[in-house]
């Protein structure tokens, strides 16, 4: 049985993933589950929350909480990262100081993803140090923290040898609704696939051989990518912004005949559309902060008071995927998801280096990357746009370079201007003085 340590035990994410972890017992079986975080107070208070999800199911996982790194990762299997620096309340600032520039405001898109890249990189490769010191030497660290993007190639640059798989629960999300609208299982499907993190294309989705793609777009472009009704999406994506996001990409499929969008694309290719039905005053940190948060401490309180937890932690694509991925490497199973990786000529006319999301067979030692071929030039040219913004940035992380910081906002094709990159990149050097290297 392994070890699992998950970083950013205090997530609202962590009782979905140990609920996932839970039912999947049988095939990664665990012998102690350790909650580390340097928000000691936080932690503490889902703590329980976790424990008592862990006991519904098992009196002999042992389960541990710590706020020392020793502590958290010595003779670890494996480690979950969910980091999010500077918590909702800077997640707030991301999506905000754009938007009252009338630029797009979202955590890891535009430039509020670039503030996030700048938070997170020093901070996640800190963390990587830490588990390569303490942890079992064939640990690998799973890493959903956001800016996926950003965050992979800034691991790649600064710490290239490390067991880490970065990934993203958006494709899939995106596959379950898929598999909602045709009413096959979503495990059924097998997809071709190609781009960025948050900045892809399916360009084909098979069910039994059989590519579905053509009844999917149907579909997307008089719905969005969800049911008509909406009802089966799990929690995680049924609050109304997330429901408007999956629909908001139907116009994408009118003006491009070829392929079905990642949702996120919408941020890239109608900003302004966009920016005219978001409200500046009350983004989705908001509400997250008034939802899921609010819900899980008060849940947290209640069960501290009662001895009772009100609602049951759903499983859904985000947990069960995570799952999915360490079974694969766990046991050599070979699965084949869509994950982030080093291209190495996956997408034949992107960078050999670049950090793309393909579909790859997930193997024991790491993920093998399924050749997608040669892309066509209007998609090559967006990827490679969105792909220099992404690498200045982490350059101007490494480097403490302000041009490069710069550059970096200029290129991503949610800012208009250079005057708009500059005013916004200068409010938020501001805003994240206590998080960002000196620039
Ligand atoms: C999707 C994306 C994640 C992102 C999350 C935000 O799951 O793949 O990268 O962090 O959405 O969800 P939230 O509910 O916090 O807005
Ligand atoms: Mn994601």
């Amino acid at each position: 049985p392994f070890i699992l340590s998950i970083a950013g035990g205090g997530s609202t994410y962590t009782p979905g993933i140990v609920k996932s972890l839970m039912v999947r017992l049988e095939a990664f079986p665990l012998a102690e589950i350790r909650l580390y975080d340097i928000d000691e107070a936080r932690q503490n208070t889902i703590a329980p929350v976790v424990e008592k999800v862990i006991r519904d199911h098992s009196q002999y996982i042992k389960f541990t909480v710590t706020n020392d790194a020793e502590t958290a990762f010595s003779g670890a299997h494996f480690v979950f990262a969910q980091m999010r620096v500077g918590q909702y309340k800077m997640r707030e600032q991301d999506e905000k100081i754009p938007l009252r520039h009338g630029v797009v405001g979202q955590e890891t898109c535009g430039p509020g993803g670039l503030a996030y890249g700048l938070r997170t990189i020093l901070p996640m490769v800190e963390l990587i140090d830490q588990v390569t010191r303490y942890a079992d030497e064939k640990a690998w660290i799973i890493n959903y923290s956001n800016p996926a993007a950003i965050v992979a190639e800034g691991v790649r640059r600064l710490r290239p040898q490390a067991r880490v798989l970065n990934i993203c629960d958006m494709p899939v999300a995106a596959m379950r609704n898929m598999g909602a609208i045709l009413g096959v299982d979503r495990h059924k499907l097998e997809v071709d696939y190609f781009g960025l993190n948050h900045f892809g294309w399916f360009t084909q989705v098979r069910v039994e051989g059989e590519d579905r793609l053509p009844e999917l777009r149907e579909h997307v472009a008089r719905f969005g990518l969800l049911t008509e009704d909406a009802a089966q999406t799990d929690p995680q994506h049924a609050d109304p912004s997330w429901v408007k996001t999956w629909r908001n990409i139907k116009p994408i499929m009118d003006h491009f005949p070829e392929y079905l969008p990642n949702p996120y694309l919408q941020y890239y290719l109608m900003p302004n559309e966009i920016v005219a039905h978001q409200d500046p005053d009350y983004t989705r940190a908001n509400e997250v902060m008034n939802g899921r948060e609010k819900k899980l401490f008060a849940a947290a309180q209640e069960y501290h008071c009662s001895g009772v937890l009100p609602d049951a932690f759903h499983v859904g694509v985000h947990g069960a995927f995570i799952v999915d991925v360490a079974c694969s490497l766990a046991f050599d199973l070979r699965q084949r998801h869509l994950v982030i990786v080093e291209n190495k000529g996956a997408i034949a006319n992107l960078p050999y280096d670049a950090m793309v999301e393909v579909p790859a067979y997930i193997t024991a030692a790491g993920p093998e990357p399924v050749r997608m071929g040669a892309v066509p030039l209007f998609h090559q040219t967006l990827l490679m746009q969105q792909l220099a913004s992404e690498q200045l940035l982490v350059e101007a992380t490494i480097e403490g370079s302000y041009e490069k910081a710069l550059q970096a906002f200029t290129l991503n094709r949610t800012v208009p201007t250079m005057q708009h990159a500059k005013a916004i990149l200068d409010e938020m050097i501001e805003a994240n003085r206590d998080y960002w290297p000196a620039l």
